[in-house]
């Protein structure tokens, strides 16, 4: 895995976009699994900006939703698709076609299977935040390394980190999430971290064993990994 450390979270999140942007420019059908969450929002912002600006567009690509909260209203802001739509998707030029999210209202289990033949080979890219617990996606503690798309509970941590997320105290117990197999299969993986209060949990990545007790660290050995960190991140 490579490590790129920025000064500040303004380089973080200006180098991250540049490189996202020249990704697009080169491969304008470009395949990307995408979070949500905080950290990648000055990302999120810095691309939107570039596609008002011209300089880049989405409109040959699709984006692949990372995870989903289950138990949750579809209109819920919330949600990790109305997230992302705010965030993101609502500011760029991607046709509604291009976007592949997660209903949940029927087979979860079959979703998940129609799901994983959707991303078939892999996407080219996925982005991903860090839980301090370590988590990808929703892959919590105890998730393997060749775990799929799939139904799993929330670590009561994550159900609780969840709280900035929703206007209301109803939070998620469980998701659906792209499984760590599922994110090995992309052609890049890139991890995003981002002020002091990852600084614990990039030291472990870094510098742990390998082990499905932080599942980030199942994806060390990926071909084209990247963990990308701001200084407070990178501060232990
Ligand atoms: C979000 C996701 C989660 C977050 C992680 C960090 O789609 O998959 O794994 O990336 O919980 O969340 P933030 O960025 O809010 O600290």
């Amino acid at each position: 895995m490579r490590i790129l450390r920025c000064d500040s979270l303004d380089d973080w999140a200006e180098h991250l976009a540049h490189l996202l942007i020249s990704r697009l420019q080169v491969t304008p059908s470009l395949r990307l699994c995408l979070p949500t969450g905080v950290t990648p929002v000055p990302v999120y912002d810095r691309i939107s900006d570039a596609v008002r600006a011209g300089r880049v567009s989405f409109r040959q690509s699709e984006v692949f939703l990372l995870d989903e909260f289950g138990g949750v209203a579809p209109d819920d802001p919330g949600r990790c698709d109305r997230m992302l739509s705010r965030f993101l998707l609502d500011r760029i030029d991607l046709p509604p076609d291009g976007f592949h999210r997660f209903t949940l209202d029927g087979d979860i289990d079959g979703e998940c299977r129609a799901f994983e033949r959707l991303i078939g080979s892999g996407c080219d890219l996925t982005l991903l935040g860090i839980g301090t617990n370590g988590h990808v996606g929703m892959n919590e503690p105890g998730s393997s390394a060749d775990s799929l798309t799939r139904r799993v509970d929330l670590a009561p941590e994550t159900t609780a980190a969840t709280a900035r997320y929703f206007d209301h105290d109803r939070l998620p117990t469980w998701g659906v999430t792209q499984g760590i197999g599922t994110i090995r299969r992309s052609g890049e993986v890139w991890l995003l971290a981002a002020g002091a209060g990852k600084a614990a949990i990039v030291d472990r990545i870094v510098n742990g064993p390998v082990t499905v007790d932080v599942p980030a660290t199942l994806l060390r050995n990926h071909p084209s990994a990247l963990l990308v960190v701001d200084r407070d991140a990178s501060a232990v």
